[in-house]
């Protein structure tokens, strides 16, 4: 017999072994095709052995190597099929594929997305912006000296009381005591001391003030801190400023009212309130920045004059959004968070 037609025999057992074990479905049909290519006296592989004696004897060492790895291939085929049949039921190989139903809806990716906080200190900095603030940045540990002593807030002043701040046990280098800054005040004087006048900026960031957590009040907070400086200003442009601000941000013609009040650092202070779906509420504090506060920082009272002003940026974001519990915000639960 010649080389090429037994080589082609094998090849076509092998194909043919293959194929018929990768489609075995349970024992009787691997069973029955272990038999009819393995079988010990009728199996297809044994009939080719009988035939490898037929073969030129030159040619039968090429042959004998070919039948023997077309017979470990089928053991492989062999093995393989028995092992994918004895895999643990839900076993990956096992398990039977789920119908592929491709009318079925598919599966939405979940984007994350920006913290309502962040959404709103985004766009306050752009309305900002559009009136000509600039974005100007503190840290949050703070020195008694930016968070009260230039602000005009002496040693006595009930708002330094270690209870109602977060100081820390390190000492500060040279102005006093550190503490988690109470007020984004702090950020006026870092930007005076840096800067000669004209001064407009906006400070956005958090403050720190130890309140039970409830409704309203929360342990870590946001502001935005504004502040103008330059000739002849005044009240008026104070008033055109928020109100133009409160109109951009809360998009409806707002109406503004001041009521005084007090703040060291102001004089004269105000409470700002905006007119809202009617009614009104307060946004934060404001007034004119008090002639201690400018000569602490080097600049001169009977040149400059200027307004500042701060405002909760949580108390605004609420409002917007109607969330009705500060805590909400800092919860972190994704479910409320993918509101916004
Ligand atoms: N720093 C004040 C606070 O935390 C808010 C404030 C009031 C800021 C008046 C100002 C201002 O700039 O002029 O309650």
């Amino acid at each position: 017999m010649a080389l090429a037609d037994f080589l082609r025999q094998l090849d076509e057992l092998s194909r043919t072994a293959t194929v018929t074990f990768a489609a075995v479905q349970d024992e009787a049909s691997w069973e029955a095709a272990r038999v009819e290519f393995a079988g010990a006296k009728q199996g297809r592989l044994k009939a080719l052995q009988k035939l490898l004696g037929q073969v030129d004897p030159a040619e039968r060492p090429a042959a004998g190597k070919r039948f023997n790895e077309v017979k470990a291939e089928l053991d492989g085929a062999m093995a393989a099929a028995q092992a994918r049949l004895q895999a643990p039921a839900g076993g990956r190989r096992a398990a039977p594929r789920p119908e592929f139903d491709p009318t079925l809806p598919g599966r939405r990716m979940r984007l994350g997305r920006l913290h309502p906080i962040t959404q709103s200190i985004e766009e306050l900095k752009e309305i900002m912006g559009r009136l000509g603030f600039s974005v100007a940045d503190g840290p949050e540990i703070e020195d008694e000296w930016h968070n009260f002593e230039a602000l005009n807030i002496p040693l006595e002043h009930p708002a330094r009381d270690p209870l109602d701040n977060f100081y820390l046990s390190a000492a500060g280098a040279s102005h006093g005591p550190l503490l988690l800054r109470s007020q984004t005040s702090t950020v006026q004087i870092r930007v005076m001391e840096q800067t000669a006048p004209p001064v407009r900026i906006i400070s956005l960031g958090r403050v720190y003030r130890p309140d039970t957590a409830d409704a309203t009040h929360y342990p870590m907070f946001h502001q935005m801190e504004g502040l103008l400086v330059d000739q002849q200003v005044t009240m008026a442009d104070l008033k055109s400023v928020l109100r133009l601000f409160a109109t951009s941000y809360l998009g409806s013609d707002v109406h503004i009212r001041f009521r005084p009040s007090f703040f060291p650092f102001t004089e004269p202070s105000v409470e700002a309130d905006f007119n809202w779906n009617d009614q009104w509420i307060e946004f934060g504090g404001a007034g004119m920045v008090d002639p201690h506060v400018l000569r602490a920082v080097g600049y001169d009272p009977e040149v400059v004059t200027g307004f500042a002003f701060g405002l909760g940026v949580e108390r605004l974001c609420m409002r917007r959004h109607n969330i009705t519990d500060i805590r909400d915000l800092y919860r972190n639960d994704v479910r409320f968070l993918h509101l916004f």
